[in-house]
């Protein structure tokens, strides 16, 4: 070691002072002292642990049974007991969807809101004797497969042309159109079900509009 390092004063030490059993006893004591690396040590495995433990209780609780968007095990219940629960036939509201059908399906822009239809060109369903018919068929065969030519309709005549609704409407949209004209408007005549459309469907098949002699 050179001079210049060996003299080199150390800032608060006396190098007068700085004997090898000071040297040594100032290590003793440093040894003594306790490390500050301890509480870092400490604080890192707590942290570490803490981790450990919310991870376990968050994949239990979220990574579990039905996975994440069934999070309670309450809502799982619920649901198991949704799924097995006892199904019934669905039941519908024929007048309620038919109501709401004869606007959507514009069968009002011709009929008219009262069912009086308009005199010469679109024949009435209030006290028409195809829609109060007593077998239901018949009003449920002329809005599945439409109609033409000349019909007679409370003594009058009409001589047009309607569409087909079977095609573009479910059994169950059907049986609520049949059923809202036959109850509607003073008319007392029977509730018609999907069921009963269903069978008029294959029955009917996709044949073009009927005359009235055909019904
Ligand atoms: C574009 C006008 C028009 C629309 C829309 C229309 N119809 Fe008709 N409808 C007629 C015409 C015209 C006749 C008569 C056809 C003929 O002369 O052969 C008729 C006949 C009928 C008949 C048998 C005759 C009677 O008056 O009882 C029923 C029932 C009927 N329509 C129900 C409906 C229903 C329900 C809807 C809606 C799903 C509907 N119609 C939509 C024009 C229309």
């Amino acid at each position: 070691m050179s001079d210049e390092l060996q003299n080199r004063n150390l800032p608060g030490i006396d190098p007068g002072l700085a004997s090898d059993e000071s040297i040594v006893k100032t290590h003793a004591r440093i040894r003594r002292e306790p490390s500050t690396a301890y509480p870092v040590l400490f604080f890192t495995c707590v942290a570490v642990i803490a981790v450990f433990i919310f991870s376990w209780f968050y994949a239990r609780r979220y990574m579990g049974e039905n996975n994440s968007y069934l999070h309670e095990r309450s809502d799982i219940a619920l649901y198991s007991d949704w799924q097995a629960r006892p199904r019934g036939p669905v039941v519908y509201d024929y007048y309620a969807i038919g109501e709401s059908l004869y606007t959507k399906m514009a069968c009002v822009g011709c009929h008219q809101a009262d069912g009086n239809g308009l005199p010469g060109q679109f024949p009435p369903l209030t006290g028409s004797e195809y829609v109060v018919s007593e077998d239901p068929t018949m009003p449920t065969k002329i809005i599945l497969a439409g109609l033409v030519g000349p019909i007679t309709v409370k003594g009058n005549e009409y001589n047009g042309n309607m569409a087909a609704y079977g095609p573009g409407l479910k059994d169950h949209e059907i049986a609520g159109l049949v059923t809202y004209i036959r109850k509607n408007w003073g008319n007392e005549a029977s509730e018609v079900t999907a069921d009963q459309v269903a069978a008029v469907r294959a029955e009917v098949g996709d044949r073009g509009p009927w005359t009235a002699e055909e019904l």
